[in-house]
């Protein structure tokens, strides 16, 4: 039995480890408003608020709604509609909830528009029918409409009865433990156990995983020793949920370590940022991941813990292979500790088949930190090896300051660095060459010896 807040209610209700937030509502709260599209946090037709964040419910597991604020766009006075009817936002309309509930949460937060522009913010609602034009004018003209009190519990009807769980499947179960302590017991106790915290990896076509309904998860975000990310003198300490959102929020962070809000603008869209956790990114160990080459560019260490102990790993040795890393059953990342230094380069580059919700089909983040009285550098490629990787042979090029006047002149270097592979993505050749002319490019509108 979970109990939450539901468009301003109090609710109770017993939910299945394997039902999503998104059946949740739809199937046994008959709130159909939410819709699903493509299951996998793409589209954000099931986009809801979750303590006034939009998320893809399809990507959130029931049991994450404990003690939080749900809103869907039940709760939004009909009035909001009216913009994106006029401006032809709507066909089909499957998409326009998703739309109307992310338009309506920058409408109310004109602060974001400083940081973001509109397109970038909206690039987690697809829709296929009417072309952006029309959704983003339906943003405009709503932003320029007075803001209703659409949360006010007694304007909203009471939430229906739910219906019982007939028919709920998983055989799994979840652990909620409330801190590290008891996280780390349970997953000494259950060795197949699985650590779970925003869940865009994990939960990503989740209906059709029936092997994965049947295990055994350990939920992650009742600790909330876990959720800050803070600064101490010498670095940032990034907690295991801390999300991208987190960090994109954070003016010191911009300043600071300018290419963790690069790299997390590019992660997906909104609605993925404000889910997935740095933490999960290192963990997932995916060898496109965008979180880990920004990370490793700053020389940032991993703090491991199990009931065993502590223990510390640079990410530069975190990883031993595809999907392989130096991280055992019963230990959790507990943090991410990036030293604070002063860098003079430092930039991060992905290409993708587009901007947004795109998987990386080669990155490369570079940093150079001068004030050491050595120069420095780090080049991490990601899409380039069975892991993300430091280019340890273009490194050694940029410390002798080696003059480069072409992408051609990193090849050889590059050759010994990285080993892409042919994929549906993209080809070895094409990602080689675009690596080499993102390091060229990149170095040459910053340094001396580059031409
Ligand atoms: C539509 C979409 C777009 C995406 N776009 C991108 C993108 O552009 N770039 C990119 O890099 N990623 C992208 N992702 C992937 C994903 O969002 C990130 O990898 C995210 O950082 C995962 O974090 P999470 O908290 O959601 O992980 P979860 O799904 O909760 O977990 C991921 C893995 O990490 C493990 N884990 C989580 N926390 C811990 C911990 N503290 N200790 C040990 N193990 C842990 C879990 O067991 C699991 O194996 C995308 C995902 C989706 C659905
Ligand atoms: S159904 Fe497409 S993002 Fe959730
Ligand atoms: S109106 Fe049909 S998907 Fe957007």
């Amino acid at each position: 039995m979970i109990e939450f807040r539901l468009n301003g209610q109090r609710i109770e209700v017993e939910v299945d480890p394997a039902e999503r937030l998104l059946d949740l509502l739809r199937y046994r709260l008959d709130l159909t408003g939410t819709k699903e599209g493509c299951a996998e946090g793409e589209c954000g037709a099931c986009t809801v608020y979750m303590d006034g964040l939009p998320v893809d419910s399809c990507l959130v597991p029931a049991y994450q709604a404990e003690g939080r604020e749900i809103t869907t766009i039940e709760a939004l006075d009909r009035d909001r509609l009216g913009p994106f009817l006029e401006t032809g936002a709507t066909q089909c309309g499957a998409c326009t909830p998703g739309v109307v509930m992310t338009g309506t949460w920058v409408r109310d937060r004109p602060e974001l528009l400083e940081t973001h522009d509109l397109r970038e913010l909206m690039a987690g609602n697809l829709c296929r029918c009417t072309g952006y034009d029309g959704i983003i004018e339906g943003v405009e003209a709503a932003l320029s409409t007075p803001a209703v009190d659409s949360h006010d519990p007694a304007a909203l009807p009471q939430p229906p009865a739910p219906l019982a769980l007939a028919g709920v499947r998983g055989a799994g179960s979840v652990l909620r433990p409330g801190s590290v302590d008891d996280a780390l017991a349970m997953l000494g106790q259950f060795p197949d156990a699985v650590p779970i915290a925003g869940g865009t990896d994990l939960m990503v076509h989740w209906p059709g995983h029936f092997e994965a309904h049947a295990r055994t998860y350990v939920d992650l975000t009742r600790i909330e020793s876990l959720r800050e990310h803070r600064w101490t003198d010498e670095q940032l300490i990034i907690g295991a949920l801390t999300t991208y959102w987190d960090l994109i929020q954070d003016e010191r962070v911009r300043r600071e370590f300018p290419l963790l809000e690069h790299a997390a603008r590019q992660v997906g869209a909104v609605q993925i940022q404000t889910r997935g956790t740095w933490a999960g990114n290192i963990a997932n160990a995916s060898p496109a991941a965008d979180g880990v080459p920004v990370l490793m560019a700053y020389d940032a260490v991993v703090d491991l813990q199990s009931s065993r102990g502590t223990e510390t790993i640079s990410l530069d040795d975190f990883y031993l292979g595809y999907k392989q890393m130096r991280l055992a059953a019963d230990q959790l990342i507990v943090g991410i500790r990036v030293p604070r230094r002063a860098y003079d380069v430092a930039w991060f580059d992905k290409v993708g088949s587009r901007a947004a919700q795109a998987i990386t089909k080669i990155g490369v983040a570079v940093t150079r930190q001068a004030a050491s009285g050595e120069d420095r550098w780090r080049v991490v490629a990601n899409s380039a090896a069975p892991t993300v990787c430091r280019c340890a042979s273009v490194e050694h090029l940029l410390q002798a300051n080696t003059p480069v006047d072409s992408p051609e002149a990193l090849m050889e270097a590059l050759g010994k660095d990285v080993t892409p592979i042919d994929d549906i993505r993209s080809t070895r050749a094409y990602r080689q060459s675009v690596l080499a002319r993102l390091i060229y490019f990149g170095l040459r509108d910053r340094v001396e010896f580059v031409s």
